[in-house]
């Protein structure tokens, strides 16, 4: 059996058309279900459904053997896993953004963000003095209410930019989901999640 990490939602759901393509017989009742622990007898998986940002700790501490999370994860929680497999779902990309037209004539500008490491490394690596200000969610506030700057976030659709009046400045990276593996699990497992590997590897 394989334990798998992996965020609850369209991550789950797209890993689960990606895992169906690849072979593994798993019920569709899966992606309705609101358990946070899934197991299929027959594909000899099991799923563990977390928060995204808690998915790669899972897998360092090697309670799961596999996990799929975004790079934006993998970049700001930096776990001593291996990762694998660009899965190629879910694609996105983390950007700074602000008010249009706004300029930055503060000596250190703030920056929000759900994700403080990537920010600063993204201003350090530019040689810019920023203050960042970490939040968990709803990030595009930060700037209507005059809390920071910039935001530094992930952008999809754009839609949530512009319906709160928001545009892109700059690209910082581009992300999608990624097979990370527990260091122990990738020689105790090594078969298994090799063929896991490869039969991913050939839907991808
Ligand atoms: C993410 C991200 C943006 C939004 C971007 O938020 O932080 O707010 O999606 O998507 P879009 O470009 O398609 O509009 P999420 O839904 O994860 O919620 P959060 O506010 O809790 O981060």
């Amino acid at each position: 059996m394989l334990t798998i990490a992996m965020p609850k939602g369209r991550i789950f759901e797209e890993a689960l058309q990606l895992l169906r393509a690849a072979g593994f017989p798993l019920p569709l009742e899966f992606a309705q279900s609101r358990k946070l622990i899934l197991t299929s007898e027959e594909a000899q998986l099991t799923f563990i459904l977390a928060k995204p940002m808690d998915v790669p700790t899972y897998v360092e501490h090697g309670v799961c053997d596999v996990g799929i999370a975004g790079k934006d994860v993998l970049l700001e929680e930096q776990k001593d896993v291996y990762e694998v497999l660009d899965l190629k779902i879910s694609a996105c990309h983390l950007a700074v953004a602000g008010i249009s037209g706004q300029t930055l004539d503060v000596v250190t500008p703030k920056i929000a963000t759900k994700y403080p490491k990537v920010a600063a490394a993204y201003y350090r690596d530019k040689g810019e003095q920023v203050e960042i200000i970490k939040l968990n969610g709803s990030i595009e506030l930060a700037p209507l209410i005059g809390l920071a700057d910039r935001i530094v976030d992930i952008v999809s659709t754009g839609r949530t930019l512009q319906e709160n009046g928001l545009v892109e400045f700059e690209k910082v990276s581009e992300i999608t989901s990624r097979m990370i593996v527990n260091r122990a699990s990738y020689y105790m497992k090594g078969p298994k999640i090799q063929e896991m590997v490869e039969r991913l590897k050939e839907i991808v």
